[in-house]
């Protein structure tokens, strides 16, 4: 073979993950479409591919241009695909064949793709429902309409039954996200190492991205480097870095098999922080802390979230920017000035986990609805956590040139943010630390190695 079998998990843990959802539908049709190849600018010069999340969790298969079903109510499952023909094999080599592949994850049925459609339309006769999860891309939007017909609309009975699954990290996957995170912190550590003055943004960038593909991963997202943090995802890479700047840098890897990691740190270019940021620095690190220490199974990550902007409202008012009560400015929305994002998101196969069935039902109680104010509609992750949740904790405190105008032109919170004082700081920029964590039956753990997060272990490592 050219190319070897991608890496799964053992065939036994997609089959119960199957059995698992089957038992949850109990009846109907559960329609997977995996993704296909995007072009790029013409149709042989593509985009690196980039399976589908769900269609990996079910069938692990990181291989374009495939679909399957589970037909619950005739207990089946087929993957659908097509052989290559000798035209492909001269550019691509000879390939494992899709019988190979699906045994390797427990499916002992395939059919050519042409099949698909027909599958579809006998089980619309036979009144079976059929169940998908929204679809975000184009193609596969189009794929559908064509399957199903263009009122077909998603399944929340399979929303609900994938992301209480998917949300409950088993210890395989806790075990790969682990992989991702000691990868990412390498890229962090990279960071830290070569941040100085005369250093651009685009060697940081270039760095980090080197250090995930020479272990065969790849980024989790886009990576923002920059020392305009309150722009929160700046990927201008514009900058040639100098004395007396931050450097944000939030990036992360993916593993093979498409797990992410996701941290920020956010260090000083020059040999130390300045006065000033290390003011500021001081309060993200304490919040940071203490975010950490609350989250358990049974407190709602609403009431980490609104913790942490009170304590951002205490320290800022030690700095003479927020006054009046720092819980009340938090219940108020008024500390969304500095943090406007939310305290963290869940995360596994997606560095935004299962964004694409709706934040809201995978980070919300089923049928709760996001808080719509501004800095609260922002909090992709709400709920009471749970053991196995894994998730990121990411305060920030950004100074924003056009939000504090826009708010103090318009006396918004007037009554707990000090605009005089604020104007001094609108040159400022952002900072945010990030990392992720597991709730464990008692209480939580961070995932993987840890990162340097304190001013302190930050500065040693620069050297
Ligand atoms: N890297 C995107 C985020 O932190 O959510
Ligand atoms: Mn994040
Ligand atoms: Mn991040």
């Amino acid at each position: 073979y050219y190319t070897m079998l991608k890496p799964t998990f053992a065939k036994e843990v997609y089959m119960e993950r199957r059995a698992r959802l089957q038992k949850t539908m109990g009846s109907g049709l559960l329609l997977f479409l995996g993704n296909t190849i995007a072009s790029y600018n013409y149709p042989d010069n593509n985009y690196m591919f980039r399976q589908d999340s769900t269609f990996l969790y079910l069938f692990g298969l990181d291989y374009e241009d495939l679909a399957a079903v589970i037909d619950v109510d005739n207990n089946r499952t087929i993957i659908f695909g097509d052989e290559l023909t000798i035209d492909d094999i001269i550019w691509t080599g000879v390939q494992p064949t899709l019988a190979e592949k699906s045994e390797a994850v427990g499916v002992t049925e395939t059919r050519p793709m042409a099949e698909l459609q027909k599958y579809i339309d006998q089980a619309v006769a036979q009144q079976q429902k059929v169940h998908f999860v929204p679809p975000y891309r184009g193609h596969t939007i189009m794929w559908l309409r064509e399957l199903l017909g263009k009122e077909a609309q998603p399944s929340l009975d399979l929303i609900y039954a994938l992301a209480d699954m998917r949300n409950h990290k088993a210890p395989e996957e806790i075990a790969e996200i682990a992989k991702a995170i000691d990868i990412t912190v390498d890229m962090h550590e990279t960071a830290i190492r070569m941040v100085r003055p005369g250093v651009t943004e685009k060697d940081i960038a270039a760095a980090v991205c080197e250090v995930a593909q020479r272990k065969g991963y790849y980024l989790s997202f886009p990576t923002i480097a920059t020392n305009h943090g309150e722009t929160l995802h700046n990927h201008g890479y514009i900058h040639t870095l100098q004395d007396g700047d931050m450097l944000l840098l939030d990036a992360g890897a993916e593993t093979e098999m498409h797990y992410a990691g996701d941290c920020t740190t956010t260090m000083p270019v020059g040999r130390d922080y300045t006065q000033r940021q290390k003011e500021v620095y001081e309060i993200l690190y304490r919040t940071y802390e203490e975010a950490t220490r609350m989250i358990r199974p049974g407190i709602t990550y609403r009431e980490c979230h609104v913790r942490a902007w009170a304590n951002i409202a205490e320290g800022l008012k030690g700095l003479g920017l927020m006054q009046g009560d720092p819980m009340e400015a938090a219940e108020a929305g008024a500390v969304a000035m500095f943090m406007p994002h939310g305290l963290g998101h869940m995360m596994g196969l997606d560095v935004h986990d299962m964004e694409n069935y709706g934040e809201v039902h995978v980070g919300y109680p089923r049928g709760a609805e996001k808080d719509p104010r501004f800095g609260f509609r922002s909090l992709r992750l709400g709920r009471t956590l749970e053991p196995g949740f894994v998730f990121t904790v990411e305060p920030g405190i950004y100074f924003i040139p056009d939000l504090i105008d826009q708010w103090k032109a318009a006396g918004k919170f007037k009554e707990f943010i000090c605009y005089d004082k604020l104007e001094a700081f609108k040159d400022f920029g952002g900072m945010r630390n990030e990392e992720d964590w597991l709730i464990t039956s008692d209480g939580a753990s961070r995932i993987g190695r840890k990162k340097p997060n304190s001013m302190a272990e930050i500065v040693a490592m620069k050297g």
